[in-house]
């Protein structure tokens, strides 16, 4: 079993905004030690046994939904995924009720994704057991961002003076908002090239710079980070077309050509290929990372699992 060497003194993982630069360090210094466990092949512990976790998505999900699941079975918890659909939720029980039902059956960790940004908060001022939010509508998705922390760290050595552009559909995006959070505590420049309808407004005010060309956006920096188009969260045009977005604004080696000659390049996924990234890029071996965060994805998981769980038998608040 692994013993961190700090507690991180909050019951609830909902997001990045307020974390402290140690309270990130510790958890990225925990996560690199279940990435080299995770390679070996005494991957089991026993960190959680006897514990349970629950995964509620109420939105599709490959990546975190999985490694959630394959970080609470390799620290020895009972993992159960909620078929949402499948659910009572499909009789009209509401999303707090449903939270409070699998509370009463005294569970240690939910890990909850739902559409509506702050739906995760709301959830974790109802139950007793630690909350974990796999990613509340265009809000914040706080695993994502450490496990790039992660990728990048491990690949860079450091965080900070990196400059890292963080390219598309901005203005959807929770995976965005939690690396800027994250990225500025550590110390990183954080610069946003999208079209002007893809970003929020007043964007400069989340300390980053912006930018509304790719040649611009992506000069001399570290790191390129493309976002999905979330069309599922779209009201209305805001592209003229997805031949016009990818010219303009989809990752080719013609425009990644302009950043550092060491920069590399990461995507959380889902990708969509010919649209906001072109697969040559993507399945670069020299400098995409993408495949690598889904690795790290799972150690650090198992981080905020071990962490926050070590909390509910000190009985935290
Ligand atoms: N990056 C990410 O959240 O992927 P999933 O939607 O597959 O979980």
């Amino acid at each position: 079993m692994t013993s961190p060497s700090f507690t991180f003194p909050h019951r609830h993982l909902l997001g990045i905004e307020g974390l402290a630069p140690h309270e990130i360090s510790g958890l990225l210094d925990l996560s690199d030690v279940y990435v080299e466990k995770n390679r070996s092949a005494d991957r089991k512990s026993v960190a959680l046994r006897g514990m349970t976790v629950i995964n509620l998505f109420f939105e599709n999900s490959t990546r975190t939904r999985t490694s959630f699941e394959l970080a609470g079975k390799r620290l020895g918890a009972d993992v159960i995924n909620m078929q949402v659909a499948a659910s009572s939720v499909a009789k009209g029980e509401t999303l707090i009720d449903t939270a409070m039902t699998l509370n009463a059956m005294h569970i240690d960790v939910l890990v909850v994704r739902h559409a509506d940004s702050g739906a995760v908060k709301l959830l974790s001022e109802k139950v007793n057991c630690a909350v974990i939010n796999g990613g509340d509508g265009s809000h914040e998705h706080p695993t994502q961002a450490l496990l790039d922390a992660l990728t990048i760290r491990r690949r860079k050595g450091h965080l900070d003076g990196l400059t890292v552009a963080i390219c598309g559909d901005v203005l959807h995006s929770r995976v965005a908002r939690s690396n800027i959070y994250l990225l500025n505590t550590m110390g990183a420049r954080v610069r946003l090239v999208a079209p002007r309808t893809l970003l929020p407004a007043q964007a400069e005010r989340m300390g980053v710079e912006v930018f509304h060309d790719m040649v611009a956006g992506l000069r001399d920096v570290d790191i390129v980070m493309m976002l999905r188009l979330q069309n599922e969260r779209m009201r209305g045009n805001v592209i003229p077309s997805i031949r016009e977005y990818f010219h303009f604004f989809g990752l080719d080696y013609a425009k990644l050509r302009v950043a550092k000659p060491d920069a590399l390049i990461m995507h959380p996924g889902p990708m969509n290929r010919g649209v906001e990234i072109d697969s040559d890029v993507a399945d670069d071996v020299e400098r995409s990372l993408i495949r690598e965060q889904v690795e790290m994805g799972v150690a650090v998981r198992m981080a905020c699992l071990e962490l926050l769980t070590q909390n509910l038998s000190r009985g935290n608040s």
